[in-house]
């Protein structure tokens, strides 16, 4: 039996080229190899209170995009998180095992929180000194609940399909942790062998970096330095054009800056060998053009992203397939997360009288 990897996806705006070369294309590799189970979780981007419309609308968007990057749906189920009401219900279930405290303690939480109240992080606030603000203030209604048990939500998400292997990044690691906590403390609470712990797939040897056009650090939605799959190829080409760099090499072999290597980057992912060691060797030598080499990175991801943006306008208005898709996700997610919050009423002892 193969195993299963499970990975959800909170559908607040288009997929990156970060989100393509650091999960999606690797989902659309393992298709063959693994049960394969990716989800739209809707339930989770509601802490952040999105507009519904877009909200309802960005589960298509991504859909869409998963679709056109290569996913294929005989192959893996691909499901809303809402479709399936089992998961609330384990939530509820499973929240009788999870300490306050040690939500409170999650790193993610403490960023939101701290965003919902205003607070930069380098304002020197000690954690104690956050935590008192965030349950000091009876009238603060800022920091929902919803935030705070977030990671309840995404362990049943994994529990309740009994997944393996699940593929995070570095950001969803404490979470996956504590997944793996409260798997075991059911376990032996109940002493039952429900739940097992899964682990962090590491799908290559070495993580992908894939860097912002904007000088500094990783592509990120919320850093407005991405470039998206659905762009069309004059914004794509303005926004490479735009790329920060710097002044240019003066003397041979100098070190090179961050937003330059960032450019290297970015060509290693998506240019031709030899193309990245031509534009190495002209840097090198001082001879570099950094226009040149912009130039010839906007060509490469387009040569990447316009194909898959002709699929994704074409599975957009494909609303039949869509919704075949999403139902039959349905029904595979569901007929898993029935079985075991079966297990789980029994073993708690709200199972049925009658
Ligand atoms: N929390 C994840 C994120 O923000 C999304 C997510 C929800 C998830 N449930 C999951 C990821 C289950 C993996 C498995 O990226």
């Amino acid at each position: 039996m193969k195993e299963t990897v499970l990975s959800g996806i909170r559908p607040t705006g288009n997929l990156h080229l970060g989100n393509y070369f650091g999960a999606l294309s690797k989902f659309v590799r393992m298709q063959d190899d693994y049960n394969c189970m990716y989800f739209l979780a809707d339930l989770h981007a509601l802490t952040t209170h999105p507009d519904p419309k877009m909200l309802h609308q960005n589960v298509k968007n991504i859909l869409a995009e998963y679709l056109a990057a290569g996913l294929d749906p005989d192959k893996v189920t691909m499901f809303v998180q809402s479709d399936v009401p089992e998961i609330p219900e384990l939530y509820l279930l499973l929240n009788m095992h999870v300490g306050i405290g040690e939500l409170m303690r999650t790193a993610s939480f403490k960023d939101k929180a701290r965003k919902a109240l205003g607070i930069n992080k380098n304002d020197n606030e000690s954690e104690e000194d956050i935590e008192k603000q965030i349950i000091g203030n009876e009238t603060n209604k800022r920091v929902n609940a919803g935030l705070l048990t977030y990671p309840t939500l995404m362990a049943v998400d994994i529990l309740i399909q009994k997944a393996h292997k699940v593929p995070v990044g570095k950001d969803q690691e404490q979470h996956l942790e504590l997944t793996r906590r409260f798997a075991r403390r059911f376990n032996s609470f109940y002493g039952v062998d429900l739940f097992p712990e899964p682990e962090n797939f590491n799908f290559t040897s070495h993580s992908v970096k894939v860097p912002g056009l904007d000088g500094s650090g990783k592509m990120g939605k919320s850093e407005g330095n991405c470039i998206y799959l659905i762009d069309d190829e004059k914004t794509l080409r303005k926004k490479v054009m735009r790329a920060v760099t710097d002044e240019g090499p003066k003397v041979p072999n100098s070190p090179v800056s961050v937003p330059v290597q960032n450019l290297f980057d970015l060509m290693e992912l998506t240019s031709a060998p030899d193309t990245l060691q031509h534009f190495k060797d002209a840097y090198a030598d001082c001879s570099i053009r950094y226009g040149d080499l912009k130039k010839q990175l906007a060509e490469d991801i387009l040569k990447i992203t316009l194909p898959i943006r002709e699929r994704i306008m074409e599975v957009r208005n494909d609303d039949a397939l869509m919704g075949r898709v999403l139902k039959e996700g349905a029904e595979k997610a569901r007929a898993n997360a029935v079985k075991t919050l079966a297990e789980v009423r029994e073993v708690m002892g709200i199972h049925k009288f009658y």
